[in-house]
């Protein structure tokens, strides 16, 4: 039943509303990587083709669930590719189940990691908003995209320490997004 299941999206963004640069991130913050580890492993990662190419490889403890059109099969236990939007959500819903039942996870929360097309097509299911904000302006080639945010509401706000500043945000949205 994946209209229940609990979505939310995770995104690191500068100042300037960039997420990446030429298939990669425009800064190296090893804060924010061990927050975006703690805040998505056990879950499902749903993420664009260009996102998963830019990994480092499979992530561990966390399922990926990877959209794409052209991608042929990846053949690996925690990777699955699907070709469109309910695809993915009914794929997530049942993997997030597996997962309560397995004890991974104390509560279903499928995870949006980007990039930028993926943030654009899942909106209007996002009901959490992890966002990491940078005090950067860097060069770059993706944006996080220009959202309707006023249902939104500021859960938390958690300065980050070290360089450079950054600010861990936490959204709610107020009713549950038109699906
Ligand atoms: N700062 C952050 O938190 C953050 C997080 C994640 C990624 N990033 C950065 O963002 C950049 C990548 O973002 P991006 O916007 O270029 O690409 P993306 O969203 O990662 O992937 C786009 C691809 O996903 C597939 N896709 C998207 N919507 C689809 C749909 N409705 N149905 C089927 N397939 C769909 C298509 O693959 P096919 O072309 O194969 O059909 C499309 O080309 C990189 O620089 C990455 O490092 C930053």
């Amino acid at each position: 039943m994946y209209e229940q299941l609990p979505v939310s999206a995770i995104v690191a963004v500068a100042n300037n509303g960039v997420i990446g640069v030429e298939g990669d991130l425009p800064w190296h913050i090893p804060a924010d990587l061990r927050f975006f580890k703690r805040t998505t492993s056990g879950h499902v990662m749903l993420m664009g083709r260009r996102t998963w190419q830019s990994l480092p490889g499979v992530l561990p403890k966390r399922a990926h669930v990877v959209i794409s059109r052209s991608l042929p099969p990846v053949e690996h236990p925690q990777v699955t590719v699907v070709r469109d939007i309910q695809s993915a959500l009914v794929t997530a819903a049942r993997l997030e189940s597996q997962a309560l039942a397995q004890g991974t996870i104390d509560r279903p929360e499928l995870m949006i990691v980007g990039g930028g097309q993926l943030y654009t097509a899942m909106w209007p299911w996002v009901d959490r908003l992890y966002r990491t904000r940078i005090d950067l302006s860097p060069e770059g080639d993706t944006r996080f995209p220009a959202v309707d945010m006023s249902d939104f509401q500021l859960e938390s706000a958690t300065p980050g320490t070290g360089d450079p500043a950054h600010i861990f945000e936490i959204w709610q949205r107020n009713q549950r997004p038109r699906r």
